[in-house]
């Protein structure tokens, strides 16, 4: 594989200790429930397989497909939720819903996602992502469970893609400057 990358910021032992404790949180925090988990695709397919693994609780699993990006590393600012769903939305009433997502940036899919969802009455809605990158929010959105802070750089690996590449290292990378820019 081109190793058009700068340096490793995760490495996959870090990410796979790391999502065991957040999967053993979850465990915990939803005793006795049976949460939906929704992953936002494409970016969280590979974190929500390994955190769903390490979840000990009887839980459905969704996907939902969600851009605001195409090619570029910044976001468009206008989020577009793939319809129709591959579930009817009207199901997680009542439920206990948790987002997943690979990485918060700006905030504005998140608090989309957040407020399409409160409308169909869960139980409860929270949010996990495994990066959050704190430091260039826009919107006010906080997650719930974040696997790490991550630094104002593009990340790729581990689900994450710059024009649909590196969503197949098993690491967290940040890309060359020179490479996300054409
Ligand atoms: P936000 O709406 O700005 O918070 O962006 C969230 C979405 O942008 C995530 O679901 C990712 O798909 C994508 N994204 C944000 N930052 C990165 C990055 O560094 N690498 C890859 N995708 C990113
Ligand atoms: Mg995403």
């Amino acid at each position: 594989m081109n190793r058009d990358f700068k340096n490793i910021l995760f490495s996959e032992e870090r990410i796979k200790e790391r999502v065991v404790q957040l999967g053993a949180e979850i465990t915990r925090d939803y005793s006795g429930k049976s949460p939906m988990l929704i992953g936002v695709l494409k970016g969280s397919f590979v974190f929500l397989a390994d955190l769903a693994r390490s979840i000990d609780l009887d839980c459905e699993i969704r996907f939902l497909s969600c851009s605001s990006y195409g090619s570029s590393t910044v976001t468009t600012g206008e989020v577009n939720i793939k319809e129709p769903l591959d579930f009817d939305v009207r199901q997680i009433a009542g439920r206990d819903v948790l987002l997943v997502e690979d990485i918060i940036d700006s905030g504005v899919t998140m608090v989309e996602l957040r407020e399409f969802f409160s409308e169909f009455s869960p139980a409860s809605l929270k949010i996990c992502t495994l990066l959050d990158k704190v430091s260039r929010r826009e919107v006010p959105i906080k997650a719930d469970y974040a696997g790490f802070i991550c630094p104002d750089e593009f990340v790729v690996g581990y689900g994450l893609d710059y024009a649909e590449k590196y969503r197949n290292l098993p690491h967290i990378a940040a890309l060359e400057p020179e490479t996300c820019s054409g």
